[in-house]
């Protein structure tokens, strides 16, 4: 039986490269000898990705922050269940872009209960908590340049003032700084390649991928 799968999360305010980075990520861990599922959040389980559109077209927002929330705890509860779970549980390690911190930025930032947040992390993330967190940051009005340039404009999220983009950024860096053992923050405002060199190095510290032997 090979040994449960570890699991690794990016997080980042938007244009911050998570998405190209898993992808990157998994190539390298591919090249170590280990088994990898990239998967995201929201979505990541048909019913998640269900969830995904109507929270991205804004159904949810007139509710507020407290309900999105409970939305987002509700995908990744079926994510988990579906995809996450199974997966390290087979021995492959999986890398979410996004997970339970994105809650806590996004809803906290806009005035969500933080005991709620908590309490949703506690039912629905338990003991599945992330082994390593990479918190990809780049100061809010660079990341929005990026995304300016995607072809199906912006979402919910991304349609929201600077300000609100500055305190999801702020919120990240503070759970990175008051969980050091889990995360780490890289410097996501350089050269892509250099950017993926600082990953593999976290990743290499941090969890020893090469040490796990071939998949
Ligand atoms: P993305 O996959 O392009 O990053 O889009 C996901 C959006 O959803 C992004 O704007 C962040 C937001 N989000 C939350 O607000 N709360 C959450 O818990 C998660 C997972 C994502």
């Amino acid at each position: 039986m090979r040994p449960r799968g570890r699991f690794i999360t990016l997080e980042g305010g938007e244009g911050a490269g998570k998405s190209s980075h898993a992808a990157r990520l998994a190539e390298w861990l591919k090249g170590q000898g280990v088994a990898v599922l990239v998967t995201r959040e929201p979505g990541g389980s048909p019913r998640a990705e269900t969830l995904r559109r109507l929270l991205l077209s804004g159904r949810f927002a007139a509710q507020g922050p407290d309900a999105e929330a409970l939305a987002f705890a509700l995908a990744r509860a079926d994510h988990l269940a579906v995809t996450i779970r199974p997966a390290l549980e087979a021995g492959t390690w999986v890398i979410s872009d996004r997970f339970m911190d994105s809650t806590h930025a996004y809803q906290g930032a806009a005035g969500a209960d933080p005991s709620l947040l908590e309490l949703l992390d506690q039912i629905v993330v338990g003991f599945n908590r992330p082994e390593l967190t990479l918190v990809l940051d780049v100061p809010a009005d660079v990341g929005l340049k990026r995304t300016e340039k995607r072809a199906n404009g912006p979402d919910r999220f991304e349609r929201d003032a600077i300000e609100l983009h500055e305190a999801r950024r702020r919120a990240f860096l503070d759970i990175a700084a008051r969980e050091p053992e889990r995360c780490v923050v890289i410097d996501a405002t350089g050269e892509k390649a250099a950017v993926a060199e600082a990953i593999c190095k976290a990743v290499s510290e941090r969890l020893r991928p090469g040490a796990m032997g071939a998949a």
